[in-house]
């Protein structure tokens, strides 16, 4: 692939027909959507006059609206698009939608084609030019093509171009000869369609659809669908060559989830969420006295389970990091031994997968393109897959076996904290769980976890009265260049987490690291300006960890620990504490993640750093 190519990998796309204005709704609509790229915006209208209306620009949803404040915004019918560019800058020429060189037909884009430049050749060949270096736009000038070849409808030539192109894709397209239609289509991208009273949402998840309806297709792979104002949804299975099946939900999201609350940003909303969310995610499944945890997904599949031979988790990032608890809590009540890997590495080796292997794909978004990869390399090689996600419907939930959601609603700011201690939840539940189903876990060991996992809202709530504490301390450690963030054990993870939210939303470069592993290396950037946080509760090693405070201390190093209340050593011996109620060592991640979510967000709000959508990043990493 040349390097000038401007792909459409990771982005959010809306759309609306119906007997409504469009243009508020799609504009609403990527709002929502930001979370997903936030790059360039842009915005397509079969306008009141039937002409066909293209606005977009470079940033944010809000400089399109600005962009397009004073022009035509009339219609009923409208595709939108907000950006996250991977390849190239981000600018107005390579902002969605695109439209084709007849100027009759607009397109969105989420994904990538990755034969375009055999495509552009032949589209060259027969004297078509190209305004931007994007494959989307290749994309618009063959649905053109074909369709001024053939004499075909848009609904035909959008089919016959998906059977031509290689790649993953969610679209949306618009043409002004066929105004009172949307044609949409998906491969590996996630598309939602939203059924109001006579009108068609079309979205890349449920978000921008919940305001308007419950009820939502999802579509599958390879379908393509025709969204007409007052007619009923006609979907299409492009492989099967078949009507497909239209399978109504009902969304379970409100729309209070999806705003700020009275925060400054999701990110503190979510994080204060977590007594709720954490809450959400045992309801139902950890018993009152603490006797029994059930999960479906393991119940229906407990003959799967009892012969595992071997837990694979695969993962990225934070959800990564809740795997490496994950493996601790399954290997310590269940003695099955689990591999935690990177998905994007796993997905690119020859990893050994024997049929009773049971992989385990964790995924707040349902979406990493990886991690999607990675179980289906392990699935094609005969194990079990199943999810620990959030999105419900989302492409991972859908590819896997079995599952469990972590039920912690919407997550929206781009550094992922309530996801994460949804996912750490479930993972401890699933290893009580199958710990009771193979005996492998004593009644009043497993009955003290289940009581403290029941209790656990209560318990973060006490943390996160911290809040003040924390944002004080935070002002201290603001301007320093570089952090190092210790733990042991179970908080080894939380260690990489804490030092994962620093430097995604403030930008400071911080590492996590096993406590006992800074003499071999890390100590020697041990001085007065680097501050070191240390995860030092309670636990089977704490006197190690405590001696790791000291090295830290004999080299004029800065301490700020995490410690169980009513400690007495290492609050002495560090600069500063942070106090946490005592709980047993396999779930104090749930509490000491808290504080290290609290003192990254304070740290970047003091840089006045774009917490919610910090640069370079979004939240779906669609992208390989
Ligand atoms: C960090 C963060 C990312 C995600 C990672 C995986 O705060 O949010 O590291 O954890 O991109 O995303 P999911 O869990 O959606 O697969």
């Amino acid at each position: 692939m040349p390097d000038t190519l401007i792909c459409s990998y990771m982005c959010g796309i809306v759309g609306y027909i119906g007997r409504r204005q469009a243009y508020p709704i799609l504009i609403g609509g990527l709002h929502r959507l930001e979370y997903r790229g936030y790059d360039s915006a842009g915005v397509a209208l079969i306008g009141d006059d039937g002409a066909l209306n293209v606005y977009k620009t470079r940033g944010k949803v809000e400089a399109l609206e600005h962009f397009a404040a004073s022009k035509d915004l009339s219609g009923c019918v409208g595709i939108a698009h907000t950006r996250w560019a991977t390849h190239g800058e981000p600018n107005d020429v390579n902002a969605h939608p695109h439209v084709s060189q007849s100027g009759d037909i607009a397109i969105i884009h989420n994904g990538t084609i990755e034969n375009y430049h055999v495509l552009k050749e032949a589209l060259l060949a027969h004297g078509y030019s190209f305004r931007s270096e994007t494959d989307t736009e290749v994309l618009v000038q063959l649905i053109d093509y074909i369709g001024q070849t053939n004499g075909c409808s848009l609904f035909e030539a959008v089919q016959e171009a998906t059977r031509q192109i290689v790649g993953a894709y969610a679209i949306a397209v618009i043409d002004r000869k066929e105004p009172d239609r949307i044609v949409a289509a998906r491969r590996s991208s996630p598309l939602v369609i939203g059924i109001g009273d006579g009108e068609y949402f079309l979205a890349s998840d449920a978000t921008p659809i919940v305001e308007y309806t419950d009820r939502v297709v999802y579509l599958n792979d390879d379908e393509i669908a025709v969204l007409e104002c007052g007619k009923p949804l006609h979907v299409v299975n492009t492989k099967a060559n078949a009507e497909s099946r239209i399978d109504i939900q009902r969304l379970k999201m409100s729309i209070s989830e999806l705003e700020k609350g009275g925060y400054p940003h999701f990110m503190l909303k979510e994080i204060f969420e977590q007594p709720k969310t954490v809450g959400d995610c045992i309801s139902g499944r950890v018993a009152a006295d603490g006797r029994s945890v059930v999960l479906s997904g393991l119940v229906e599949n407990r003959e799967r389970f009892m012969a595992a031979g071997r837990i694979i988790i695969v993962a990225c990032g934070t959800s990564w990091h809740a795997g490496l608890i994950g493996k601790q809590l399954i290997e310590e009540f269940c003695r099955i031994p689990v591999d935690v890997e990177y998905a994007s590495e796993f997905r690119y080796r020859n990893p050994v997968v024997h049929p009773d292997d049971i992989l385990i794909a964790i995924s707040q978004s349902g979406e990493t393109a990886d991690t999607l990869a990675a179980l289906e390399l392990a699935k094609s090689k005969g194990a079990f897959v199943f999810g620990i996600c959030n999105v419900v419907g989302a492409s991972i939930p859908r590819a896997t076996d079995s599952g469990c959601y972590i039920h912690v609603g919407p997550e929206i700011g781009v550094a992922s904290t309530k996801a994460f201690t949804g996912q750490v939840t479930v993972l401890a539940m699933m290893a009580l769980a199958l710990g009771r189903m193979k005996g492998t876990v004593d009644d009043d060991k497993f009955t003290r976890v289940a009581c403290q996992l029941r209790d656990m809202p209560s318990l973060i709530s006490k943390v996160l009265k911290l809040d003040g504490r924390i944002r004080e301390l935070s002002k201290i450690f603001t301007y320093a260049h570089n952090f190092l963030y210790l733990g042991r054990g179970y908080n080894y993870p939380t260690a990489l987490e804490g030092a994962l939210k620093l430097k995604e939303i403030s930008y400071i470069h911080a590492e996590g690291y096993p406590a006992a592993e800074m003499k071999h290396g890390p100590i020697a950037l041990i001085d007065n300006e680097m501050p070191t946080v240390v995860i030092a509760t309670a636990d089977s090693i704490y006197d190690k960890t405590v001696s790791n405070i000291q090295q830290v201390k004999a080299r004029g190093g800065r301490v700020m620990a995490i410690v169980t209340e009513g400690d007495t050593t290492a609050s002495e011996i560090a600069d500063y504490a942070i106090e946490i109620p005592e709980v047993c060592e396999c779930l104090s991640p749930l509490l000491t993640s808290i504080p290290l979510q609290l003192l990254a967000y304070y740290i970047a709000v003091n840089k006045g750093r774009d917490v919610d959508q910090p640069r370079n990043l979004a939240k779906s990493v669609t992208v390989e």
